[in-house]
């Protein structure tokens, strides 16, 4: 298998590395896997004035898979939009029509304490947040910003389209439902009928989809109850499917049940399960180049590459377990630290993972 690796900006760098230790190591005890790095993002543009350059696309291209750290950082903001490390990432996301993003958020007992929430309200928590990825107003045309004339007089105004084909909601909602199908048999599906009628359109399409699906238990929501019911009784959910904003959204909010964003990994997969890789997080300009960024979100990521892209489910256990044992073992990174248990940096927390695999 060969896997493209973009590092990125930021944080990006720091965690990947101690995910590639992680697949390195498995390589050793057999694992066919071959790495080939490219430039996305900030580091692109400041080296070729693209965010995914040419070369960076053919080689995600021909890989069967790829995984990435993360994008952006304040040097990059102030470009204009063709240039910033975020178009990058959705041209790849959108070339490699990886429409859906599986954003796992499970929380793992040792971490109780580390969540913004009681222990009660979180302990056993394990939601899947489906989030479709390469439509909705992230993609919509037109948009823009442009001089109108408005009740205010002439002015600048910005404007978006939020679009999506009833194929793009049917595919997304496949997935959803057979993820369910294989969990707990529910599945929430999110949305803002009540005013937007796109989302209206995906309403119907879910429900008219559930006919195929009649052992798995479809509900309804809408995006600010959603938003509210996860900090409020999380555990009520099973199989979350939402469009890209609204998950982009809910996905950060359902992070912190689990402790941190540092520990919500992603898989965003096509129509055939390539994948790309990557943490839910960001590339924490705040926190970049001082070696504690916790890396665990990215190397779950790995194992999730693992499942899907290799379909090696052992190995991505494997993985799986050892994150699980360091953390027992009281391994800690300063976004998840408390009291009583081990602080260590990125590359620290990398070796920890290694040693217990
Ligand atoms: P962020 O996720 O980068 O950071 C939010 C907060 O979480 C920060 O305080 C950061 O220090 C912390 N954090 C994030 N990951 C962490 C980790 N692994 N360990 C410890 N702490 C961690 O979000 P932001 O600050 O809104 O965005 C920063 C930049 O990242 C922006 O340029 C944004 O566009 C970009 N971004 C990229 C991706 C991506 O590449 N997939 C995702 C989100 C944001
Ligand atoms: C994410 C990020 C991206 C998104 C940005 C950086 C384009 O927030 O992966 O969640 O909004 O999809
Ligand atoms: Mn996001």
């Amino acid at each position: 298998m060969k896997v493209c690796v973009l590092a990125g900006d930021g944080i990006g760098p720091e965690i990947t590395a101690e995910a590639l230790r992680v697949l390195e190591a498995l390589r050793a005890d057999g694992l066919k896997i071959e790495f080939e790095h490219a430039l996305l993002g900030g580091r692109a543009v400041d080296a070729t004035g693209d965010p995914y350059p040419e070369a960076t696309s053919k080689l995600a291209r021909e890989a069967d898979a790829i995984l990435l750290g993360a994008v952006g950082g304040p040097k990059w903001d102030t470009l204009p939009r063709e240039q910033r490390p975020e178009r990058g990432l959705l041209r790849i996301r959108s070339e490699l029509g990886v429409f859906a993003n599986l954003r796992p958020a499970i929380l793992y007992p040792e971490l109780a304490n580390a969540s913004s929430l009681k222990p009660e309200i979180v302990s056993g928590l394990d939601i899947l947040i489906v989030r479709e990825l390469t439509g909705d107003i992230y993609f919509g045309q037109p948009r823009g910003i442009e001089v109108r004339d408005t009740q205010w007089g002439e002015q600048r105004v910005g404007w978006n389209t939020m679009i999506y084909a009833e194929e793009e909601i049917r595919r997304i909602g496949r997935v959803a439902f057979e993820a369910a199908r294989k969990r707990g048999k529910k599945l929430c599906s999110v949305d803002k009928m009540n005013v937007l009628e796109c989302t209206q359109l995906w309403r119907e399409v879910m429900i008219d989809l559930s006919k195929d699906y009649p052992d798995v238990e479809l509900s309804h929501m809408l995006v600010d109850n959603a938003a509210m019911q996860l900090v409020k009784a999380p555990k009520q959910f099973d199989v979350v499917v939402t469009g890209n904003m609204f998950g982009d959204i809910l996905s950060d909010e359902a992070s912190m049940l689990t402790g941190s964003i540092g520990m919500l990994p992603s898989a965003s997969l096509d129509a055939n399960n390539k994948g790309l890789y990557e943490p839910s997080h960001g590339s924490a300009p705040d926190i970049a180049g001082q070696g504690v960024a916790n890396p665990l979100a990215t190397i779950l990521s790995a194992a999730m590459m693992l499942r899907y892209s290799f379909g090696n489910e052992a190995a991505a256990v494997r993985i799986e377990n050892a994150v699980r044992k360091v953390l027992a073992q009281g391994y800690r990174t300063g976004d998840i630290f408390e009291p009583g248990t081990t602080r260590v940096g990125t590359k620290q927390m990398g070796d920890a993972v290694l040693a217990a695999l």
